[in-house]
Formats: C-alpha cells, sequence, structure tokens
C-alpha cells in the first residue's frame, strides 16, 4: 500500500439484498427437486471460507431426469412455440436479471470471491445484454445468413467454470434458448449459487417447464451430462485437459460440440504506445478478477526500448491497488476462487523463481482466512519457462521484451493456445498488421477484455473451436 496520509474507510456493499437458503436442491422440470440419492456438497466464500450453502449434487438418475424434462420441454413447447414468443420470455428474464442485479452481483462476489465492482459493473450487466441481444435474434433466425428456415439443434448440455459463473450461464443459455433449443446447465461447484438465482428467475419469467434445468453438482456430473444419449449438443468452458477428455468422449456420436478452454494471450506493447493507456491495459488484462480469465493478458511483450519504463509504471500502479474484502466497493483484487486454484498459482509461481525469473509483488497485507494471492510480476523470463507457456489462471504477469514487430509476432505466437491478445501503439496500420498475423480469436487494439453481446469470442488450437456472442454465436445451436 502507498505511504498515504488519506486511507480508505471500510465500504462494504450490504449482504441484506441476498437470502441464502441453507439447502439448494436441483432445478429439474420447472421446480427445485430433491437429488435422487440425497448427496450434497458444501459451496463457501473464498475469502472467509464461510460455508454459504448446501447443495444437491446430481447423481447419473438427476441428470437423466433433467435431460428427459428437456426433451419434452423441447418437443412440445420450447421448439414448436413461434420465435417472437420465444423473445418475451427472453426479455423478461433479462429485465428480471437488471432488476434482481443487485442480488446477483452481492451474491455472485459471495460465492466467487470477485470484487463487488466488477460482478455489479461487468458480470450482472453483460450477462443480462446477452439474454436482451439474443432474445433479439429469436424472430430473426432466418436472417442470419445460415439458410432460409434454420432448426434447433434439441437437447444442449452446458457445463460452466466458477470464474464468471452467471455471465458464462447466460452465453450459454441465451443463444441455445433464442434458437428453440432446451438447456441442462451444469454450474461449476465451488460457484453453484448464481446459477440457482438465475433459475429462480427463469421461474420467475414463466418460461414453461423443463426449458431450463440446472444439474449443481463436480466432475462426474459434468461426464454423466456430457455422456447422456439425450443430449444433442455438448457446450462446455473450463479446462483444456476437460475439454480433450470431452472430445475423446463425443467422437463418433451425433452430438455437437463447442470448447472453450484455456488460454496464454500475449499483451503485445510497442514503443510508441501511450503508457499510461497501455499500464492501466495490462493492469486491466491480467489483474481484473484475480487473472481467473481465459483470455488474460498473462504474457506481457513489451519493446525492449521501453520496458524499465513500462515495468517502473506498472509496479507503480500494483502500489495502489487494494486486495481484500471482495464486498468492498473499493477493493480492486479479491480472493482465489478455491484452494485448489490457489495451490496451482502457488506452484507455478515458485518454478518461475526456480526456473530464473525475478519475482516482484507490491507491499500488501494477505488477510488471515480465506485464500488469497497477491498481484506479481515475473521479469526475465525466458519463452521457455513454465510460466510463459502454461496458463497460470491467477494475479501472475510474466514480462518478455521483443525488438521488431515480427519478433513479436513470433513470440506471441509461440504457444499452443490462441484465445485472444492485445496490441498497443499508435500506428493503425500497425495494428491491422498484428491482428493479420496474431493466431487469436480475439485481438484487442489499446484496450483488454473488453466484451460485448454482439461481438464472437472463441479459439484456436488448444483454446477450442466454436463462437460464442453475435451472429455467429447462433452457429452453434442451429442446423442450417
Ligand atoms: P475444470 O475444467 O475441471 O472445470 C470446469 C467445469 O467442468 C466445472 O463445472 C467442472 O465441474 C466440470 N468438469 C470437471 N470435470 C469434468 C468432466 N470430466 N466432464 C464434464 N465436466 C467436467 O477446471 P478446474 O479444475 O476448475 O480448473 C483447472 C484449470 O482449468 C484452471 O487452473 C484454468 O487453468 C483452467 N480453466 C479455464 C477456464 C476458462 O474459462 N477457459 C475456466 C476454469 C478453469
Ligand atoms: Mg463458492
Amino acid at each position: 500500500m502507498p505511504s498515504s496520509l488519506f486511507t480508505y474507510a471500510p465500504a462494504p456493499e450490504s449482504r441484506s439484498v441476498v437470502t441464502l437458503r441453507p439447502r439448494y436442491g436441483l432445478f429439474v422440470d420447472g421446480e427445485f427437486v430433491e437429488p435422487r440419492d440425497g448427496s450434497t456438497f458444501t459451496t463457501v466464500s473464498p475469502s472467509s471460507e464461510e460455508v454459504l450453502a448446501e447443495v444437491a449434487a446430481a447423481g447419473p438418475g438427476d441428470v437423466d431426469r433433467a435431460v428427459a424434462a428437456a426433451a419434452r420441454a423441447q418437443r412440445d413447447t420450447w421448439g414448436p412455440m413461434p420465435g417472437k414468443e420465444r423473445a418475451k420470455y427472453l426479455f423478461r428474464i433479462a429485465r428480471l436479471m437488471q432488476e434482481r442485479s443487485r442480488e446477483l452481483a452481492v451474491l455472485e462476489s459471495m460465492d466467487n470471491g470477485k470484487p463487488i465492482r466488477e460482478a455489479r459493473d461487468v458480470d450482472v450487466p453483460l450477462a443480462a445484454a446477452h439474454f436482451f441481444y439474443y432474445a433479439g435474434w429469436a424472430d430473426k433466425l432466418a436472417y442470419a445468413g445460415l439458410g432460409p428456415s434454420p432448426r434447433p439443434i434439441g437437447v444442449a448440455g452446458q457445463i460452466v467454470p466458477w470464474n464468471f459463473p452467471l455471465l458464462m450461464a447466460a452465453w450459454k443459455l441465451a443463444p441455445a434458448l433464442a434458437a428453440g433449443n432446451t438447456c441442462v446447465l451444469k454450474p461449476a461447484e465451488t460457484t453453484p449459487l448464481s446459477a440457482l438465482l438465475l433459475a429462480e428467475i427463469v421461474q420467475q419469467a414463466g418460461l414453461p417447464p423443463g426449458v431450463v434445468n440446472v444439474v449443481t453438482g463436480a466432475g462426474d456430473t459434468g461426464a454423466a451430462l456430457v455422456a447422456h444419449p439425450g443430449v444433442d449438443k455438448v457446450a462446455f468452458t473450463g479446462s483444456t485437459e476437460v475439454g480433450k477428455a470431452i472430445q475423446r468422449t463425443l467422437a463418433g456420436s451425433h452430438k455437437r460440440l463447442t470448447l472453450e478452454l484455456g488460454g496464454k494471450a500475449a499483451n503485445v506493447v510497442f514503443d510508441d504506445a501511450p503508457l499510461s493507456q497501455a499500464v492501466e491495459g495490462i493492469v486491466n488484462g491480467i489483474f481484473f478478477n484475480q487473472g481467473h480469465v481465459c483470455c488474460a493478458g498473462s504474457r506481457l511483450l513489451v519493446q525492449e526500448s521501453i520496458a524499465d519504463a513500462v515495468v517502473e509504471a506498472l509496479k507503480a500502479r500494483l502500489e495502489t491497488l487494494r486486495l481484500g474484502d471482495p464486498l468492498d466497493k473499493n477493493t480492486d483484487i479479491g480472493a482465489i476462487n478455491s484452494p485448489g486454484q490457489l495451490a496451482k498459482i502457488e506452484e507455478l509461481a515458485g518454478s518461475g523463481e526456480a526456473d530464473g525469473a525475478t519475482r516482484w509483488s507490491p507491499r500488501c497485507a494477505l488477510p488471515e482466512r480465506g485464500y488469497w494471492f497477491p498481484p506479481t510480476i515475473f521479469t526475465g523470463v525466458a519463452p521457455a519457462f513454465r510460466i510463459a507457456r502454461e496458463e497460470i489462471f491467477g494475479p501472475v504477469l510474466s514480462v518478455l521484451t521483443f525488438r521488431t514487430p515480427d519478433e513479436a509476432v513470433a513470440k506471441a505466437n509461440n504457444t499452443t493456445y490462441g484465445l485472444s491478445a492485445g496490441v498497443w501503439t499508435e500506428k493503425g496500420s500497425r495494428i491491422l498488421w498484428m491482428a493479420q498475423h496474431l493466431r487469436a480469436g480475439v485481438v484487442w487494439a489499446n484496450t483488454f477484455n473488453r466484451f460485448d453481446p454482439t461481438s464472437p469470442f472463441g479459439g484456436y488450437r488448444e483454446s477450442g473451436f466454436g463462437r460464442e456472442g453475435g451472429r455467429h454465436g447462433l452457429e452453434a445451436y442451429l442446423d442450417a
């Protein structure tokens, strides 16, 4: 923390807007139901380790029930419904999300550990925006460029991770529903609560039973959903390892698949870039959401002539970041989502030191309870180091340098991933040249981590395939 005469008084957002139930069931066929075998797990607040609720763990019998409900609804109500009628339900969900936005944001921050400022200003409004956007497509599918009368695929099994629990649920549900599919959603085991609140909103919006189902549980629940013969389409966001396992399971089946996996994005800063703007972009690129971001700018590639100045400015900026209570409105860096993820970050950061990189963090006290990792920068990183190659998925930046644009491209593309990249320069022609040569699904110019429902998002290589968002996002849920 900077030595300043003025400090920030605590400014916690009130939890009173959220009513936690001690126990949550599964959302199947329009109702909250008990799991068949009665298994449960707990979800905790990563910032305090407080147990927030007990949540049903869906077994294969529960998944079967949910898929059967989805198939019935697809056949009898949602599939035959005119697009303009489906649109009304999606608009209703979007408006209810806005009405209940504080509740959603506080709950998301509690269950995930992310700063309330981010949940409130990014996750929740963007999630609602996806429902608004795809509601607009529901009666215009014939004009999506996918043939004159595209048809829904059927039942979508959708598995989402813990880094943006509500937003990823919206990315999956909104286009699927707009296209006339029905859904079985499986949230991550450390962050099930916002999806269950969304299920309540789905109920409140009066969707026909079975159109949206939520089965909570861990990887085995996800695997049962993937393997279920009644599922026609699988959409997965998560680790590359699990993505590959899913692809193996589905090989040779009728099921369609889209995968949104990991990343190791290069954020490339040229010597003519507006420096203070670039520093803000670097910070946003890697420290947003504690770096639990698949498209995080985790490799800073900075032109050699300005490397020292950039690193110095970056360190000064990091000294001003506030780490702590996620519900405090002034918090910039929240908690690491789980002990498992913290151990992974610690192990990889340790390897960076062992490989010979120089590790730096601002002076910042970590709270005693909960899972925490300080914002960290590694300089003197060689491309062969693990911290330059493997996804850390935490608040850790590896700094590398380059001399020429060709070298920047070669280093940026020297990865098994290909999800996103950033370019910072004043030259428009250089932005276009870089965008042509970077093998990444998204290239941001003089900004980073910017999202919009109208813009497609997705990867190359081991970052997965298929696009979410925009008109392209409909393609995954329609048969031409
Ligand atoms: P994960 O891939 O195990 O979890 C993601 C989701 O998949 C969760 O809902 C989980 O329950 C489910 N799942 C797990 N095993 C499954 C299986 N065999 N079949 C079907 N579903 C399954 O990711 P995890 O272990 O939480 O994180 C490990 C690493 O993965 C992170 O450190 C990060 O590098 C990467 N990751 C990338 C994400 C992204 O947004 N692309 C999101 C989360 C993790
Ligand atoms: Mg949790």
